[in-house]
């Protein structure tokens, strides 16, 4: 029990995952069979973990896998060595070995764990699940929760996984988009709700590369919370847009009678697709809504003394239709043909995924202070390990009442702001969380000491 000195000596929830090649049935069975999927405990997503805010969470991974792999409990504030990034904080675990991580999960909320090596295969071959960390009392806001992961499969028509990982012209471009959008590992899937009955519902974008826009047709939704935070409880009045890695926690009030059905939407450039049905079945849970009311706000307080925070700027560039010429990679400057030779086609201040050199180094305590410029033609999902931020200003404009996020999607042009404590130790990485722009060069870290 060494690696747990100094965690609170409370009993943690432990939990055996296993990523192995399994089988799940995504495409409704008459279209075609299972498809063969790598998977956690079998299932693609993997199995939903829980754990109370506060609580500690013991999970066994186990490598069935014939390559390397590592999990990473995406936007925990987390102790370092338990962040699963290969190189940086544990060696990649080896075919047929384990690892236990072992952590405190600080704050509720809806996160979720994945792959995070060459995620951008594992992660699209179904490696990533839901990771829900409760309120410490329970919240009485809605009459159950439902945990939607959201993906976007590239299959072919028997239902397998269609090749081509690896494709540096995705990789200059948006990343890998698929063609079968599911919930929860389902197309088509049917969601059995009552008719008014009030749910939190708990979106999580796992795909690689897709943007989504998700709507709920009419039915009255609300925002509760972005990456896990608590947001201001506030009306939507369109679609959610989660950028891959992203997370949205709805309050939505499935009103109708028995019988009716709703869909969940996903806009596409052919109109909206319909990614799951609700099905209203039973009795009325009521027939007056009481007030809706929010989460209670937990997380990181907003940092106002920026007077002494430590400052640097990340320049984005490289990718399709881009200006880049070239970048630093393995050590020295290459033009853009000897990169793609490398599978890199992006940059971070001018150096192709190279990882030697942190992109800063601060202490303890300090406030940070990001600036981030994405000079490339593509949308990119920033995203920070170890810590939530602020975006306190785009394009210059400061941004009022700005939410804590891990993941912010950046629009080409655009510059961002992002502050933060440096309140956790040890070393974090910063990198697009379209995977496939991760591998092919967007991605640096920093050290907090
Ligand atoms: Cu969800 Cu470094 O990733
Ligand atoms: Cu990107």
């Amino acid at each position: 029990m060494l690696a747990t000195t100094g965690l609170s000596t409370a009993a943690a929830t432990r939990r055996r995952l296993v990523a192995a090649p399994g089988q799940t049935q995504i495409v409704p069975e008459k279209f075609a069979g299972p498809t063969p999927v790598w998977a956690f405990n079998g299932t693609a997503p993997g199995p939903v973990l829980r754990v109370r805010a506060g609580g500690r969470l013991a999970a066994d991974v186990e490598n069935g896998l014939d390559q390397a792999t590592s999990v990473h409990w995406h936007g925990i504030r987390i102790d370092n060595a338990m962040d699963g990034v290969p190189g940086l904080t544990q060696e990649a675990i080896a075919p047929g070995d384990q690892f236990a991580y072992e952590f405190v999960a600080p704050d509720p909320g809806t996160y979720w764990y994945h792959s995070h090596n060459r995620s951008w295969e594992q992660n699209a071959r179904g490696l990533h699940g839901a990771l829900i960390v409760d309120e410490p009392a329970p919240w009485k806001g809605a009459d159950r929760d439902l945990v939607l992961v959201l993906d976007d499969w590239r299959l072919v028509a028997d239902g397998s996984i269609e090749d081509g990982f690896g494709s540096i012209m995705e990789w200059a471009h948006g990343g890998r988009i698929g063609n079968t959008p599911t919930v929860n590992g389902r197309l088509g899937s049917q969601i059995a709700v009552r008719p008014n009955e009030r749910i939190r519902v708990r979106l999580i974008n796992a795909a690689n590369a897709r943007i989504m826009e998700i709507a709920f047709a009419d039915l009255p939704s609300r925002l509760l919370a972005l990456d896990g935070m608590p947001t201001a409880i506030e009306t939507l009045s369109g679609p959610v847009q989660l950028a891959p890695a992203q997370r949205a926690d709805l309050l939505v009030d499935f009103a109708g009678a028995d019988g009716d059905t709703t869909p969940l939407t996903l806009q596409t450039r052919d109109g909206p697709f319909e990614m799951a049905t609700f099905v209203l079945d039973g009795e009325p849970m009521r027939s007056e809504y009481p007030d809706p009311f929010g989460l209670p706000m937990s997380g990181p307080a907003l940092v106002t003394d920026l007077s002494d925070a430590f400052r640097t700027d990340l320049v984005m560039e490289g990718g399709a239709m881009g200006s880049m010429q070239g970048a630093t990679h393995q050590g020295r400057w290459m033009d853009m043909r000897e990169l793609v030779s490398k599978s890199r086609v992006w940059s971070f201040n001018g150096v192709a995924g190279d990882m030697d050199e942190p992109l800063a180094t601060v202490e303890r305590g300090r406030p940070i202070v990001f600036t981030l410029r994405n000079a490339t033609r593509w949308p990119h999902a920033m995203h920070v390990h170890g810590h939530h931020f602020r975006v306190v200003s785009r394009d210059g404009k400061p941004v009022a009442n700005p939410v804590l996020r891990d993941t912010d999607l950046m629009m080409p042009d655009e510059t961002i702001e992002i502050t933060f404590m440096a309140d956790n130790p040890g070393k974090w990485l910063l990198h697009c969380h379209m995977l496939e722009h991760a591998a092919a060069g967007m991605m640096t870290w920093f050290e907090v000491t």
